[in-house]
């Protein structure tokens, strides 16, 4: 069974149609990209999967079951990081286990492996202001994989980071990913993450959103950050940067 499977996605928000026709799937343990312009529709399409947004046509179907009869939580890290100010990272990262009514006595045991793993012992009782911008968002991310769900959405993790740092985060989320097994779909707007991340690429078309192309990133993994500059992956970007600029 595919864990997302979107068919003739169709949404309208009054006159303005944002999202026409999108079809797309994520098969179990694949890690999937979308890349396209601003205002095209892409975080609408997280929350469309997450059940935030219920009035849509078409089908979005979750482990099989349409998107609006999905009652389990769904990992989630929207596009602003939004860690609560006045929690400390531990207390932030608390918050799904309090959702999902976790036994107390469970939450130390499930939080500080994570912690060490993240790159963020010692900060654990840090308000949000006290960390830098990557640990912030490792921090958001961290508090994303305590909700207990195969499908992860990731809408542009790294999109505040600098260049060094993001390029660490990359290598640290597959890492990661690797060794949780889970099926990502993660949102950019840069090619260069996408290839070196995914394993399928959709690209999307602005005003209404579309998916123009799908591309299937044939490298091995684990994969060195020199492919990008080889003659396959630029082929890949040249194909990319054609729809992107319409
Ligand atoms: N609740 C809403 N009501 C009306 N229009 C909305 C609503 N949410 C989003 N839109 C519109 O839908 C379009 C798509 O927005 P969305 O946030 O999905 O874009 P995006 O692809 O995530 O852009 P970005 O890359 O800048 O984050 C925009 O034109 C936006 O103004
Ligand atoms: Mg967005």
């Amino acid at each position: 069974m595919k864990v997302l499977d979107i068919k003739k996605l169709e949404k309208r928000f009054d006159t303005i149609q944002v999202l026409e026709d999108i079809e797309l799937h994520i098969e179990r343990g694949e890690f999937i990209s979308i890349v396209g312009p601003s205002g095209c529709g892409k975080s609408t399409l997280f929350k469309i999967i997450t059940g935030l947004i219920r009035e849509y046509r078409g089908e979005v179907r979750i482990e099989g079951a349409e998107s609006r009869d999905y009652t389990q939580p769904i990992s989630y890290m929207p596009q602003k990081d939004l860690l609560l100010p006045w929690r400390t990272l531990y207390e932030n990262a608390r918050i799904p286990l309090e959702v999902s009514k976790k036994p107390k006595g469970e939450h130390s045991g499930r939080i500080l492996p994570l912690i060490e793993e993240f790159g963020l012992a010692g900060f654990e009782n840090a308000y949000p202001h006290e960390l830098s911008g990557g640990m912030r968002q490792r921090g958001a991310l961290l508090r994303t994989f305590l909700i207990e769900s195969d499908l992860m959405l990731l809408d542009e993790p790294f999109g505040a980071l600098d260049a060094i740092t993001r390029m660490e985060m990359q290598e640290w989320l597959l890492e990661v990913w690797q060794k949780h097994n889970h099926s990502i779909l993660f949102i950019t707007h840069d090619i260069d993450e996408a290839l070196f991340l995914s394993d399928r690429v959709y690209v999307m078309t602005g005003r209404p959103g579309r998916i123009e192309l799908e591309i299937e990133v044939e490298e091995e993994r684990p994969r060195r950050r020199e492919i990008l500059l080889e003659e396959r992956c630029m082929e890949y970007k040249r194909e990319i940067l054609k729809i992107l600029r319409g």
